[in-house]
């Protein structure tokens, strides 16, 4: 039985990538950072020592943590930071999640290094909807800078553009034989014909969404954002950024040949630079003769700014909706909400002119609001009625009723406010919510992000949402569960979900420099009627803020 407590130590260590060696922060020295395995239902407890330089927060990717914001992570949302030389112990509570998560540091730009797996296995004498693999890897995806981490976002906060691009794309940390100084420790997948075997694929990536593929194999996911799915055999699968996804590999082909996986960016965003590198591992099969210099068979992976591929794959995930897992989408809805989601522009702060369009700084919204963090965390204000922190009139509506995807936008929605504002929501409360993409300043997917809860996408769809015609193409039997999903460029996706997680729960863009630019909101669900529906008490070693 694997221990239910950790130590988590954030330091710095020295990485070599791309012919540099420089330093990074990790915990306990390792990049990408340790895996968790556990099963469905238990609880662990992760006591994270903070030996960096800066204040660090660890979040609980698609973990419910259910009545148990405390352990949640995002900083200034549910606690304050742990400075340098603090101690936080977190408990990680694992209900109805099954499959594969991730856990990542949730302060400044920390999380470029400071992640890892979190694998949930079916509670014990239960197993896999699928035929049990022969064995399983972690496929994190993620970025490297040559830069530090902290340069390119204090940069580009002072500069008021966008930040600079990453340096390489990378498979388990390491950028592939494809870049220099790669070849040696291009990660391999050793198979043996005739097996099957699970990747656990993680987008780890800050700013990017992927298209991953592997040479000649196909892949049949069967688990998205820790639920399953109904088996979908593809060539190539879209991840975005935060989302994780499970995939049965058959190792069927020709066993003499190498054959890369290999990921790289789908990106639609107008002034972005796309990023036109190709990370890549391997897959070898056991006992063959291929010399280790032989050619390598490259996959075919969709066009960077393929929206019809991205769309198309993400489009056919179904939830398993079966007895043992059932769907239950809300059907009634008490509660809708529409959010417009934007990029925009703010004056510049310093005197001379900033990298935005005209002279501006770029920023993010919903609704027209950019999210200021507080100094104090919404839950503890929350929990301890602090006034002065937060106030509870997050929109539910955008403040003009537009085509959003127009070619031209009036000003007013350039300008975004500015403010701590919150979307309450009584306990139970069935929610809808469309997230409107819009073309202010430029349009660009964004992969939506809830925590505390999964939702069920029941509907998605290129230009702007028709209150009229659109609700009518709603899946309510079999759609896919996630706790990220990408809205894609100028067009809109409706999740549903049912309140019943009490506490504060943050909601985000995970391109990250949205998400520094204020592409966010927060939920405070309140207290149910019964004491099993109240938020839980606090643990005595919150970090003070
Ligand atoms: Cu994966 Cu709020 O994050
Ligand atoms: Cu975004």
């Amino acid at each position: 039985l694997a221990s239910s407590h950790y130590n988590f130590v954030v330091k710095e260590a020295p990485y070599k990538r791309l012919c540099h060696t420089k330093k990074i922060l990790t915990v306990n020295g390792k990049f990408p950072g340790p895996t968790i395995r556990v099963h469905k239902g238990d609880t662990i407890y992760v006591k994270v020592h903070n030996k960096g330089k800066y204040n660090i927060t660890l979040h609980w990717h698609g973990v419910k943590q259910p009545r148990y914001p405390w352990s949640d992570g995002p900083e200034y949302i549910t606690q304050c930071p742990i400075k340098p030389g603090g101690i936080f112990k977190q408990k990680i509570i694992f209900s109805t999640e099954e499959g594969t998560l991730w856990w990542h540091a949730h302060s400044d730009w920390s999380r470029a290094t400071v992640h890892g797996a979190v694998i949930v296995y079916p509670k014990f004498g239960t197993g896999y909807p699928f035929p049990k693999p022969n064995a399983e890897w972690p496929i994190i995806l993620g970025e490297w800078w040559k830069k530090d981490v902290m340069e390119v976002l204090q940069l580009f906060l002072r500069t008021g553009g966008d930040p600079n691009i990453s340096d390489a794309f990378t498979i388990n940390g390491q950028p592939g034989d494809l870049y220099q100084c790669s070849k040696s420790e291009t990660f391999r997948l050793s198979v043996d014909q005739g097996k099957t075997y699970l990747l656990r694929f993680v987008n780890a990536a800050m700013n990017s969404p992927l298209f991953v593929s592997i040479a000649n194999h196909m892949l049949t996911v069967v688990g998205i954002d820790g639920g399953y799915t109904k088996p979908l055999t593809s060539n190539y699968i879209t991840i975005s950024p935060g989302q994780t996804l499970d995939a049965l590999l058959q190792a069927n082909q020709n066993p003499n040949n190498l054959y890369y996986m290999a990921a790289r960016a789908y990106s639609t965003g107008l002034n972005v630079p796309f990023d036109n590198t190709t990370t890549t591992a391997i897959v070898q099969y056991n006992g063959n003769s291929t010399p280790f210099s032989s050619p390598i068979i490259l996959p075919n992976l969709p066009y960077y700014n393929d929206t019809d591929a991205a769309f198309g794959f993400l489009g056919l995930l179904r939830s398993l909706a079966s007895n043992e897992h059932p769907g239950n989408v809300p059907l009634k809805i008490s509660s809708h909400i529409i959010s417009a989601i934007s990029v925009n522009t703010l004056p510049c702060e310093r005197n001379n002119s900033c990298e935005g369009p005209n002279g501006t700084r770029l920023a993010a919204s919903m609704n027209n609001i950019s999210f200021v963090w507080p100094s104090i965390d919404i839950l503890e204000a929350y929990y301890r009625h602090i006034n002065g922190v937060y106030r509870p009139n997050f929109p539910g509506f955008p403040p003009y009723i537009f085509n959003f995807t127009a070619d031209y936008l009036p000003l007013i929605l350039e300008i975004p406010k500015r403010g701590t504002k919150v979307k309450e929501l009584k306990f139970n409360t069935t929610v809808e919510m469309v997230l409107q993409g819009t073309n202010v300043v430029a349009g660009i997917d964004h992969p939506m992000h809830l925590h505390g809860y999964s939702f069920f996408i029941v509907g998605t769809g290129y230009r702007n949402f028709d209150k009229d015609k659109d609700p009518f193409t709603y899946n309510l039997i079999d759609p896919p569960l996630r706790n990220t999903a990408m809205v894609p460029k100028n067009g809109w996706i409706t999740i549903r979900f049912t309140a019943n997680n009490p506490g504060v729960w943050f909601m985000h863009c995970h391109i990250e420099r949205h998400l520094t630019w204020g592409m966010e909101t927060v939920f405070i669900v309140s207290n149910g009627k019964c004491p099993e529906e109240h938020l839980l008490p606090p643990p005595p070693d919150m970090p003070p803020c």
